[in-house]
């Protein structure tokens, strides 16, 4: 994809909120984060929650807020997962919790991204330094899952739990977007992009951004085609023509998905997952189906050529199919 200088900036950094207000969703924790902004104070905090969902950009916010001019001097960032070992917290944020801030009276930031990739021996070093630098030090840590965190450290943190934005909160935010950067993109185009990102704010950007590129009008179908999806109708008769026993054309469907549109096996796979839920068909059917699925699901995953397998599975449809033909 070419991108020109002018549009050469990527939408989730040029949109990614200054201010608490402009943050989307977390109305749970918005109110108590406002009130550490307003009283310049933060205790040691752990932000646990899925990707793209606004961790890191409060994280940021606060820090900004609360500093205000001296804020990058006194706000380290450090993504854990490119420096995971005992060392980077011996040196590089020990040393800044050392020293006290000479701009500012209150503690300094210390912003942990990703600590759950953390090891277990560099995160018993960074509950000492915890303990050891208090007055000069706070860390925010931003985390998918707090469970990788280590009891001690949770138990010192206060724990903010971050949700999936809801489609409703999204949507808004995209057609803000969209109108500012002048894309035309229809509803329909909007809802599937709020399906396909479910609740994660930077995907939904991400693909909007993506579709920018391929077409002047966004509709359904160049979402799922510049962001090879498989488009759930296609899914769903290609299924429906194996359950009728058509495999030909539903073989036909299959070299359509894999070979034309160049779309990943194991995606293919996961939508028929989804699709079967929708059938129209008894429940033992669906049941010997998904076993199926999962068979190929195991195959894939060890190696097994994927267009040999999703075909293997369109012959078990067809078997299954057979037995009740009640698929319209
Ligand atoms: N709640 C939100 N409100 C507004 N924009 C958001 C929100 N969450 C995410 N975004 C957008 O997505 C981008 C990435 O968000 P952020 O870095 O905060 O995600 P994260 O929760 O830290 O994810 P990860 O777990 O992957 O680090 C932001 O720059 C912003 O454009
Ligand atoms: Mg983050």
């Amino acid at each position: 994809m070419l991108f020109n200088e002018q549009d050469s900036c990527v939408w989730t950094e040029k949109y990614r909120p200054e201010e608490l207000k402009d943050v989307i969703g977390q109305e749970n924790i918005m109110t108590v984060i406002e009130n550490f902004v307003k009283k310049k104070y933060i205790p040691n905090i752990l932000f646990a929650g899925p990707a793209g969902v606004g961790k890191s950009t409060i994280a940021l916010v606060i820090a900004k807020k609360i500093f205000g001019d001296n804020w990058t001097e006194n706000f380290l960032e450090t993504n854990a997962s490119d420096e995971r070992g005992i060392d980077v917290i011996r040196n590089k944020i020990k040393n800044f919790a050392k020293i006290k801030s000479i701009s500012v009276s209150i503690p300094k930031i210390c912003m942990l991204d990703e600590a759950d990739a953390l090891t277990r021996e560099a995160q018993q070093a960074l509950r000492r330094t915890m303990e050891k630098y208090v007055n000069n030090v706070r860390f925010i840590l931003t985390v998918n899952y707090s469970s990788n965190i280590i009891e001690p450290i949770q138990s010192r943190c206060a724990i903010f739990r971050f949700r999936r934005v809801e489609d409703k909160i999204i949507i808004p935010r995209l057609k803000f977007i969209a109108e500012k950067e002048d894309l035309k993109i229809n509803d329909e185009a909007i809802n599937i992009i709020c399906d396909l990102s479910n609740g994660d704010v930077r995907k939904a950007i991400n693909i909007l951004q993506v579709s920018n590129y391929a077409k002047e009008n966004v509709t359904e179908n160049t979402i799922y085609e510049t962001c090879m999806f498989a488009n759930p109708k296609e899914i769903e008769s290609m299924i429906k023509l194996s359950l009728q026993r058509n495999f030909v054309e539903s073989r036909k469907k299959l070299n359509r998905l894999l070979i034309e549109l160049g779309l990943n096996g194991e995606d293919i796979l996961k939508e028929i997952h989804k699709q079967i839920y929708l059938l129209k068909i008894n429940e033992n059917d669906k049941i010997r189906m998904l076993e199926k699925i999962a068979e190929c699901d195991f195959r894939i995953k060890i190696g097994g050529n994927e267009y040999i397998q999703l075909e293997y599975l369109l012959s078990q449809f067809m078997l299954i199919g057979d037995r009740n033909n009640v698929v319209k």
